[in-house]
């Protein structure tokens, strides 16, 4: 079934009017003294992640509003096809099945997804998977000569990765450093070679494609740089997570484990290119991991909109980006080990959303995917809170906040926490002064996130809840979320202007580029 673009649907138009007649301005505060519940009303919990909505800029009418508009864009049918292994992902003619690699850990399996064509088999050649990947993550960690392990991948084969190990810091096994090269920047490369010996470290080439050129000239230099120093069996100290098993041999490694196409890059973290979290926390804790997030999907796939988590926030995405037209969205994670969460969630975002044509290619006429920004707290408070308070943009603001601190220093906890409260009620309550520069105007909107502890499970739930509401946003917009055409040009030039670079040919490019290039290869 063709479902209707969402600008065309009733809703859509109801939403409109909705924004014009109050929902512009719509205050904050006295939607509190209006309605006692309105906590109650706008937060809920969902598997590991209690969420508080209630200090966004949408009252009960327009929250109906856009489930409305959910149904008519067939979402629910939508998030059915993924579930179920349709070709979703339309451009590649793939499906999108990285729930599966959370799924049946407890031997029982989901229902809906018996529609996928072999479903039985494909699931235990998943888990037959992950058992071969957590036997050699377990094998590596007890083994006292492997010191360092290097991870060189870059987009999805190093940001989830790279996150949780940071994340999961508290749980991870000790004598073992866990670096992380996604640049080809050789700077990054060298800095980690100096701190390293041959014998000691293990290399995972992390790529889905084993193609990618920043990926390649990484991994061609490691190598060289382990020959050249007396390393001995590539076997041993380097193993490649790839989809392209084939190309991973032809370069020389043996070791490899595998995953599927209907993995996306930025979705891959439970797959393969999980083994580095695996080897800092274990086969049990990428367990859990991979538990947390499949209890959100199954909260995903079978609660009610209204109180479907996913669903309530990728639904506040649409509002905030079509309706009051606000172009970013900063993720405030109050936990130092949660630091490179933004920069994850930038990738799963504006990779998957931010596009300007529907699954059809046709050009749309609304807005997409927000750009996604943030660094931990309390440390933007001291940098762009500033603006967040009192600039000219509003700017939503979702808050992450842990109940349990993983460390024992006293009173640390306690300031986090009440630092996290309180900049998500400046921004909402502002302060009046008649002075200006001290005057806070307030009804700000902000989200926050709880988790009880940083755990692999809660982690993991969080990390769905992310990967979910994404889909939910560009389910409504009729764009594929799952393709990334949009880094393929920069790719081709790039490769062009590597041979313009060795010979100083300009010809053909436009003034600017020529001009550099130029003063590039004058002094060379
Ligand atoms: O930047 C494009 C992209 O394809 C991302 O989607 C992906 O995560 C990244 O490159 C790395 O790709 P690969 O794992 O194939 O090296």
């Amino acid at each position: 079934m063709m479902w209707p673009r969402c600008d065309q649907t009733a809703a859509w138009a109801l939403l409109r009017t909705a924004f014009e007649t109050s929902g512009k301005s719509f205050d904050l505060c006295d939607a509190f003294a209006a309605d006692p519940q309105r906590f109650a009303h706008f937060s809920q919990s969902a598997p590991h992640v209690f969420a508080d909505l209630s200090k966004n800029l949408v009252d009960t009418a327009v929250e109906q509003q856009l489930f409305a508009l959910a149904r008519q864009c067939g979402l629910e049918q939508h998030r059915d096809a993924m579930f179920s292994g349709a070709l979703i992902n339309s451009t590649e003619q793939r499906s999108v099945m990285h729930f599966l690699l959370r799924n049946g850990l407890a031997g029982q399996f989901i229902p809906a997804h018996a529609a996928i064509d072999k479903i039985a088999d494909l699931q235990a050649e998943v888990h037959a998977g992950l058992d071969r990947m957590l036997a050699y993550a377990e094998q590596v960690r007890a083994d006292d000569a492997i010191t360092d392990i290097v991870n060189i991948g870059i987009g999805g084969s190093d940001l989830g990765p790279q996150m949780a190990v940071l994340a999961l810091s508290e749980f991870a096994i000790k004598g073992k450093r866990f670096h992380f090269v996604s640049n080809v920047d050789g700077q990054e490369l060298s800095s980690v070679l100096a701190q390293v010996k041959p014998q000691n470290t293990l290399f995972l080439i992390a790529s889905k494609t084993f193609a990618t050129l920043e990926t390649m000239t990484n991994a061609h230099s490691a190598r060289g740089w382990f020959e050249a120093n007396d390393g001995q069996d590539i076997a041993r100290h380097f193993a490649a997570l790839t989809s392209n098993v084939a190309a991973a041999n032809a370069f020389g490694i043996t070791t490899t484990f595998g995953f599927w196409d209907w993995v996306g890059g930025r979705y891959s973290l439970w797959s393969a290119i999980g083994l580095p979290i695996a080897m800092a926390v274990g086969g049990q804790g990428f367990r859990a991991l991979l538990a947390g997030a499949h209890a959100m999907d199954e909260h995903f796939r079978s609660a009610v909109l209204e109180h479907n988590l996913p669903v309530r926030l990728g639904l506040l995405d649409v509002w905030y980006r079509n309706f009051h037209g606000l172009t970013s969205r900063s993720i405030a994670p109050y936990s130092s080990a949660l630091r490179r969460l933004p920069a994850y969630l930038q990738q799963l975002e504006m990779e998957s959303n931010g596009k300007r044509v529907d699954s059809r290619g046709q050009t749309l006429p609304f807005e997409t995917a927000p750009v996604l920004w943030g660094e931990p707290g309390t440390n933007g408070q001291h940098a762009y809170f500033q603006m967040l308070h009192q600039g000219t943009s509003v700017v939503p603001v979702e808050f992450v906040a842990i109940k349990k601190a993983s460390h024992s220093l006293p009173g640390h906890h306690s300031q986090l926490l009440a630092n996290a409260l309180a900049q998500a009620q400046a921004l909402m309550v502002g302060k009046t002064d008649s002075g200006g520069h001290k005057h806070f105007p307030g009804n700000r909107p902000s989200t926050f996130l709880l988790l009880d502890a940083l755990t692999p499970t809660s982690l993991g739930a969080l990390l769905a809840l992310q990967e979910h509401r994404v889909f939910v946003s560009g389910a409504i917009w009729g764009i594929n979320s799952f393709d990334q055409w949009g880094v393929e040009l920069g790719k081709v030039l790039a490769k062009n202007m590597q041979v313009r670079l060795v010979t100083g040919d300009a010809q053909g490019l436009d003034g600017s580029t020529a001009g550099l290039l130029g003063h590039i290869c004058r002094d060379q």
